[in-house]
């Protein structure tokens, strides 16, 4: 059967979603079909889903509701719903909203093209997946944007912190083969990028799975493609292989910029910082989630960490690389957090003075352990205050933080012209700050530029353009490919 016309792929979550859906764009481009924007326009919509907090939940089901008139004047419009919610909910999804065609979830993703075949001649099927086999084989990607490019080196997640549905719905790590994630970097620098991201849930426990098959079965047929070269050299093999990683992809003749998200504070190795603080191209910008600064709610969250250890990590880390930017995660209103817990959250913030951080007030999810402590769970306006406090901590370091940088010459990668002012460009400086700065020359999106940051609010910048240094060797839209 033959699929063409248009598609539209909506992406929620995080950006194990957003990678998915570069995906899923890339396996209906391959069955013919072209992109679109347009929702009206579209004969394929698939949205994939993200279920990390409750509002997640409800916005999918608003999104659905809407889609459903025009499903009922277009019938031969194709509804998917993947990823994370797909994968928790199931076969809810089509009993709440019977207009979708085809649910799949988090280990089948290669198979969205084909279910919408079988969906064209069979009607409405929902397929889920207990768990990956192995690492998803190679799909075809879209890449969305042409100079940067976000590399996924692990799925799943080992952990089981009392808050999170991750591990219930992306299964257990498994780790891509190092030679194999060479190979995708080398590919994807000589399509012109120069900025890649290394993706995973707990990056920094990337491999475990690896060099522990090594030790338990002996060394495969090619070992070096399982556990890269460094490590096999090295005797007795304990090392992590993260480090190793970072210094491999850095090492790929063209790319320029090598970040990474997330790491887990318990795990972050010192082979890691020393990696960052070795390796020119990996970016001097730590995102280290604390989710709490109180070592009785960390404890509860199952974290593996205090507050002190956190501390003494990231301060080791801006010791060792200067000019360190750090982010972080926070969650308020953990079942059973009292006002003095939170306070700990407040001094940590305020001692370590992050760049930024991503706040979020708890929200249950079914299935986990914290969801379960109903007599604790925390009012919702003494939450709603508490997150307003801590956003007034984060908010005044993220701005002071920033003006420390007025007067410095900074190198962004050119993202495009401003939203709001179209005589302005943005770009990313080494430690993800936005830069607005004028220029009435076109310069291409990923251009290599040096600013000079004259001024500094919250959440951006403001700078000069002082000289172009680089722009991108790619002259049109990287074309799905192989990866
Ligand atoms: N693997 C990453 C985080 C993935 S989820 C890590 O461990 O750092 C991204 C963030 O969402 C988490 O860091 C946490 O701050 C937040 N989060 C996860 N579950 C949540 C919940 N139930 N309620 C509120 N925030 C949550
Ligand atoms: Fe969730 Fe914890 Fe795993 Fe992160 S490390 S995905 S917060 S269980
Ligand atoms: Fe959401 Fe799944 Fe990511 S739950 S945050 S899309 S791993």
């Amino acid at each position: 059967m033959e699929m063409n016309g248009r598609y539209l792929v909506r992406t929620y979550g995080c950006q194990m979603n957003e990678h998915d859906s570069e995906r899923i764009a890339g396996l209906l481009e391959k069955e013919g079909m072209e992109e679109t924007d347009s929702v009206e326009a579209a004969d394929v919509i698939v949205l994939n889903t993200c279920c990390i907090r409750e509002n997640a939940d409800n916005k999918l089901y608003g999104q659905l509701g809407n889609l459903k008139k025009l499903k009922e004047a277009r019938p031969d419009l194709q509804i998917a719903v993947g990823g994370c919610l797909a994968q928790k909910d199931r076969s809810i999804i089509q009993q709440r909203a019977p207009h979708v065609d085809v649910v799949f979830g988090t280990h089948n993703v290669g198979r969205a093209s084909e279910l919408l075949k079988v969906s064209q001649k069979s009607g409405p099927i929902t397929e889920i997946l207990e768990e990956s086999e192995a690492f998803p084989s190679a799909l075809p990607v879209k890449r969305d944007a042409q100079h940067a490019a976000w590399v996924t080196i692990q799925i799943g997640c080992d952990n089981s912190c009392a808050f999170c549905i991750v591990p219930a719905v992306r299964g257990r790590e498994i780790s891509r083969p190092f030679g194999e994630l060479i190979d995708e970097v080398t590919q994807l620098a000589n399509s012109g990028v120069t900025e890649i991201t290394l993706l995973g849930q707990n990056v920094n426990s990337y491999g475990r799975d690896l060099t522990l098959q090594v030790r338990k079965e002996g060394l495969p047929d090619n070992p070096e493609d399982l556990v890269g070269p460094a490590w096999l050299a090295e005797s007795p093999k304990v090392r992590p292989l993260f480090s190793e990683l970072l210094r491999s992809v850095s090492s790929v003749s063209g790319i320029r910029r090598v970040r990474y998200t997330s790491p887990h504070p318990k795990d972050l190795r010192p082979e890691t910082i020393t990696a960052m603080a070795e390796v020119d191209e990996v970016c001097e910008h730590l995102h280290l989630p604390l989710q709490s600064g109180s070592d009785r709610i960390l404890s509860a969250m199952h974290r593996g960490y205090t507050a002190d250890r956190y501390l003494q990590r990231a301060n080791e880390a801006k010791k060792l690389i200067p000019d360190l930017a750090l982010s972080t995660d926070i969650i308020v209103g953990f079942p059973g957090e009292t006002e003095k817990d939170f306070e700990a959250t407040l001094e940590v913030a305020a001692e370590i003075q992050f760049d930024n951080s991503y706040t979020f007030v708890y929200s249950p999810r079914p299935g986990t352990e914290a969801a379960e402590l109903k007599d604790h769970y925390v009012a919702s306006d003494v939450s709603a205050h508490r997150m307003q406090r801590l956003r007034n901590v984060i908010e005044r370091s993220s701005l002071r933080n920033n003006e420390s940088r007025v007067g410095h010459e900074e190198e962004v990668v050119v993202e495009g012209r401003s939203k709001r002012d179209n005589e302005m460009l943005t770009g990313r400086t080494r430690h993800n700050r936005l830069v607005h700065f004028a220029s009435k020359s076109i310069i291409r999106a990923g251009s290599y530029a040096r600013v000079r940051i004259t001024g500094a609010r919250t959440f951006n910048l403001k700078g000069e353009l002082l000289e172009v240094t680089a722009t991108p060797k790619h002259k049109t839209r990287i074309p799905v490919e192989s990866s």
